[in-house]
């Protein structure tokens, strides 16, 4: 390639585009075909340090001969080093082989490329977020007044939404003065709610010991007597709650915590509620799991990952508030040269979100409501749910194997007991030895990804089920690998 022309002519050619495109959704079409079917491990020896050839050459100077085929040979080169969600085997974090058209909408966002702070850079995808939030807060339960936005992920939005309860509980002043005026403020979480709650009270100048973490009962629920001794002893320390954080489902667990009488207690102590629901608000598509997120309209806000059992590609998170006016307490800032250009500032999504420049995430959500409309999202849920129930019956019915508790949404932690419950005779730590072992073990067959969990002293195989491929026969023939693993 000779001149500067001639390479910003090549770069933007858009048959190129056309022809490239074309071969890539070809070649990621064979690709989940072939994941799909088991073909590959889920995962390559994961070894960092093994770096292949192709991640350790210099920059490259030159454009490549032939565009269509480097980045054939690119994408064949990722996939190879990849983790394959799409294989039914992948049973491990709750990430999920995402729905084919959500894919290809990210292809359309990536080509459109509106920016959601400001309505006149977005002004199609700004209708398509505010009405997919409205369908979002409908969903809750709540009526016209609730509003939200979304935000690159659960951890930026449970922070979004703790950022508003600071400022609520600081009566407003926390932005401007900080913290350190009032009394000291506090959150009460469970010892089961995600990490991205205690990080997020550190942020906002809180600081860890005033995350209140409230213990949990057999099922890994938020004890709600407990909470309330902890509330009251709180107050009485010269605390004062900003939040009372509720988990629908927790990260390990997918534990429900009781929402309505967590949120009864809030309301009649004036307390905020956040619902954390990265991972479980989904069940309020599902007509039949939709009651494990009963008492959710009681929240001040939750936060909802459609990039979890919606089956989105990453990240789609929603904010709703029950008080849409609310997601504008966030951020009493003024960035003049941005916003309030028109009279309609709920336009402006920027304002309510800690990013300015941000992709249009709810376009895919809206259009996979648009294609396959709640009911189709809705089966998706339902039949991980179901599948989970499934294999903890199995579970259950094998002398060898121990559930740790029953599933409430498609996450389950399970050990394996050599030779039986009873017949046991391996100590705390040889048993966790055994977990962490047959995990390896499970791993390097390339049959299975799960996960391990520590609950409490004890070592725990974990799997979420987050792929529409995987069956009944395929977690039975998970158990007998296991058993193989197990042995020797
Ligand atoms: C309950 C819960 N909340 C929040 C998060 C954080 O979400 P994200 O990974 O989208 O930041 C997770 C992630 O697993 C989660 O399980």
């Amino acid at each position: 390639m000779d001149t500067k022309v001639d390479i910003i002519e090549s770069i933007y050619d858009p048959e190129v585009f056309r022809q490239a495109g074309h071969r890539l959704v070809d070649q990621l079409t064979d690709y989940v075909l072939a994941a799909r079917q088991g073909s590959m491990p889920v995962l390559p020896e994961p070894n960092p340090l093994a770096l292949p050839e192709s991640y350790q050459q210099p920059l490259p100077l030159e454009p490549a001969a032939d565009v269509t085929v480097a980045l054939h040979q690119r994408l064949q080169e990722l996939i190879e080093q990849g983790i394959h969600l799409q294989h039914p085997g992948y049973i491990g974090h709750q990430v999920g082989a995402p729905v084919p058209a959500a894919s290809l909408a990210e292809l359309v966002a990536g080509v459109f490329n509106q920016s959601m702070a400001v309505y006149e850079m977005s002004p199609s995808a700004t209708h398509i977020e505010r009405q997919t939030a409205r369908w979002l807060c409908k969903l809750v339960g709540w009526n016209k007044d609730a509003d939200g936005v979304f935000t690159s992920g659960g951890s930026l939005g449970n922070l979004t939404a703790l950022l508003v309860a600071r400022n609520h509980a600081s009566g407003g002043v926390a932005w401007e003065k900080g913290v350190r005026g009032g009394p000291p403020l506090a959150i009460l979480a469970s010892e089961q709610a995600h990490y991205s709650v205690a990080r997020s009270a550190s942020i906002l100048g809180l600081g860890q010991e005033n995350v209140l973490r409230v213990p949990v009962d057999r099922n890994f629920r938020m004890d709600t007597a407990t909470m309330a001794e902890c509330y009251h002893a709180a107050v009485a320390q010269g605390k004062k709650v900003a939040a009372v954080v509720a988990s629908a489902g927790t990260t390990a667990t997918g534990s429900f915590d009781p929402l309505r009488e967590i949120g009864r207690f809030c309301r009649a102590q004036g307390v905020w509620f956040h619902v954390d629901g990265a991972h479980g608000a989904s069940v309020l598509l599902s007509p039949q799991y939709r009651s494990l997120a009963d008492g959710i309209e009681l929240a001040d806000s939750v936060i909802w990952d459609a990039h979890k059992l919606l089956f989105m590609p990453n990240v789609v998170t929603a904010l709703l508030f029950r008080q849409g006016s609310h997601g504008f307490e966030a951020f009493s800032q003024e960035a003049s040269y941005l916003f309030g250009r028109h009279p309609f500032p709920e336009y402006d999504l920027g304002l309510r979100t800690v990013e300015c420049t941000r992709p249009m995430q709810a376009w895919k959500l809206w259009l996979c409501f648009q294609l396959y409309g709640a009911r189709g999202l809705g089966e998706l849920v339902t039949q991980k749910l179901d599948l989970a129930r499934a294999f903890a019956a199995k579970i259950k019915a094998q002398a060898d194997f121990e559930l740790l508790t029953d599933p409430m949404c498609n996450i389950l932690c399970f050990r394996h007991l050599p030779g039986g419950a009873g017949a046991s005779t391996l100590s705390l730590q040889q048993l966790n030895e055994h977990q962490a072992k047959i995990r390896k073990r499970v791993l390097a067959s390339g049959k299975f990804f799960l996960v391990q969990t520590l609950i409490g002293q004890r070592l725990y195989l974990r799997c979420a089920l987050m792929n529409a491929q995987t069956t009944e026969q395929d977690l039975a023939n998970l158990l007998e690998l296991i058993r193989k693993c197990g042995a020797d």
